[in-house]
């Protein structure tokens, strides 16, 4: 029995005739796959298949130029399809076509590797097990909205402002005797910066990237404490530009050129994962410590994140929710706490270095914009280079907050967003069975002529004057945080981390590129990253002083 269907196999065959059923097999699939794709419902434009891949494209690297360049040839009738690791796809390159699939709750379908990953019940982002989503989401979301509540923000401004003087310090050492200028990669800073604010912000103990990194380009020790950190960087780096060998189909997964990707992918999850689920041990044991010795009132306490999730739903959780479904009401475990955390490390932190990084290349390009933005911040703050922004300072830089969403527009972050759809559904004018995925393009959509005049140029008004340049054209022409039940959850601390950070960079430093031909530099998968951004910084106590 042990045999299984092994028995059935004769034990003459030879490997000519194995080889043989083999392509027998190949060529029916190579037969099936053409049959489907030319009796398909609705067929659109697009590139050509390839059985199994879709494209060799996706395996190149830069998936966001690929997707660019595709805009431009099939875009133009806001709908076209491609097929991605062997199903098909429909793109949307029009607002219009995109409210229909915005209602839909599920991201991915079920047929890649998320949950070899242990992804695909976990977190948010990724999740695509609807129950398991909406307990993670009804709990992250408040707890993630509750770090800009009026209780704890003030926490949050002066974590940041402290961070921040901490890490201008270590470029003022840097800067070379007799120059007036500091030259670093902005990138590699911000990247730390962010992970040492969330990590903050999660359990109330910083990391020590921007230390680590700091001692590293001094080449001074360092502490394994501040190793370990950096680890923690390269782990959610790594997972950010490699991260589409998670969506392959399983059938080739085993195959020579991708199996060593997907096997270097899961190690660096599972030491993530290991280091996720430690600080959560950690943050337990405190907790319960704080409990048994009766010296923590939840209620009175400003929480951080980790507290929030590992307290919901306990008999110690200062709101708890009324009259919910009681597979709801239970608390999370470990495992599920990691996957949020995971979320907000990962998909969080990306997408606001990245912007961040955006921003400041596009300020660099526009120096009307960078006058405009440094007289607001002057208007703010007067020649006061070193008080601590706070969030009231936060609502009155308006102009701020339209370079930001500019800066997305123009070169968003989330340039595809995906809705799979498990019923029916009509988009574009086109009927649809259920099992399709959308992906809507924003990049495309976003710098389209028919939603936005000039959509090439850098016009932070366009969000700002009522008066302005323009008024958004449609609706959905531009979702910087997606919309539906989908909807970014960290929109509010996103904003507030990046203004505060933007201002206090263009408060204390001039900035500019250090070449101004570069093009962005950055690598996409499914998910945006920029490698590298070289820039000037010139302390603004020198220009008073001079
Ligand atoms: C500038 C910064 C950010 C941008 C541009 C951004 C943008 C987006 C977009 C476009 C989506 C997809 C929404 C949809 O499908 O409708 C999304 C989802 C998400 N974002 Fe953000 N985000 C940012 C910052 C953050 C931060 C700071 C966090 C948390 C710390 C966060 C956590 C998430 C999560 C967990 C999801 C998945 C939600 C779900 O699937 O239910 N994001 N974000």
């Amino acid at each position: 029995m042990k045999m299984g269907l092994l028995h059935l196999i004769p034990r003459d065959l030879k490997p000519a005739d194995i080889f043989i059923a083999f392509l027998f097999m190949t060529f029916l699939y190579i037969l099936h796959f053409y049959y489907k794709h030319f009796t398909r419902v609705n067929p659109l434009p697009g590139p050509f298949p390839i059985p199994l891949i879709g494209s060799f494209d996706i395996f190149k690297g830069d998936i966001d130029a690929w997707f660019y360049r595709l805009n431009k040839e099939y875009g133009h009738e806001g709908v076209y399809e491609l097929t991605i690791a062997g199903k098909r796809q429909i793109v949307i390159t029009h607002a219009e076509h995109i409210e229909s699939i915005l209602r839909h709750v599920t991201r991915t379908a079920n047929d890649g590797l998320l949950d070899l990953f242990d992804l695909d019940k976990k977190g948010l982002a990724l999740n695509h097990d609807y129950n398991h989503w909406k307990f993670n989401r009804r709990i992250f979301s408040p707890a993630i909205m509750s770090l800009t509540s009026l209780n704890y923000s003030p926490k949050l401004s002066q974590i940041e402002n402290v961070l921040f003087d901490e890490m201008s310090k270590y470029w003022i050492d840097l800067k070379q005797k007799h120059e007036d200028v500091i030259i670093i990669d902005m990138a590699a800073w911000a990247r730390r910066f962010i992970c040492d604010f969330t990590s903050y912000l999660t359990t109330e103990k910083r990391s020590n990237t921007i230390h680590y990194y700091h001692r590293k380009l001094k080449n001074e020790v360092v502490t394994k404490e501040m190793i370990e950190s950096e680890e923690f960087i390269e782990n959610i780096k790594f997972f950010v530009s490699d991260n589409q060998f998670a969506f392959i189909p399983k059938l080739i997964k085993g195959l020579p050129f991708i199996k060593n990707r997907v096997k270097r992918l899961l190690d660096n999850n599972h030491s993530f994962y290991k280091r996720l689920e430690e600080i959560v041990r950690k943050k337990r044991k405190e907790i319960e410590k704080n409990i048994n010795n009766n010296d923590y009132d939840f209620k009175s306490k400003q929480l951080d994140l980790l507290t929030s999730l590992i307290i919901t739903n306990t008999p110690h959780d200062p709101q708890p929710q009324k009259n919910i479904d009681p597979s709801l009401s239970r608390p999370m475990t470990d495992a599920e706490i990691r996957g949020v955390l995971f979320d907000a490390f990962v998909i969080g932190a990306d997408t606001t270095v990245n912007t961040f990084c955006f921003v400041l290349y596009y300020v660099s390009h526009n120096p009307n914009v960078k006058k405009k933005l440094f007289e607001e911040i002057k208007s703010v703050f007067n020649d006061d280079l070193n008080r601590h922004v706070t969030i009231s300072d936060l609502e009155k830089l308006k102009y701020c907050e339209a370079i930001i969403k500019e800066a997305v527009r123009i070169r968003p972050t989330v340039s595809l967003n995906t809705r799979y759809c498990n019923q029916p559904e009509e988009v574009a004018g086109y009927k649809w069975p259920k099992d399709m995925i959308f992906i809507m393009y924003s990049r495309g959509i976003n710098n389209s002529s028919l939603y936005w005049e000039n959509p090439e140029k850098f016009i932070p008004e366009r969000h700002y004057e009522p008066q302005g340049v323009e008024r958004q054209q449609h609706k959905n022409s531009f979702l910087m945080f997606g919309k539906g039940p989908r909807l970014c959850p960290g929109r509010k601390l996103a904003m507030v981390e990046l203004k505060t950070l933007i201002t206090l960079v263009y408060r204390k430093f001039d900035v500019e590129l250090v070449d101004m031909q570069a093009p962005l530099n950055v690598e996409t998968s499914t998910f945006t990253f920029i490698k590298e951004l070289n820039i000037k910084l010139i302390p603004r106590e020198l220009k008073i002083h001079s």
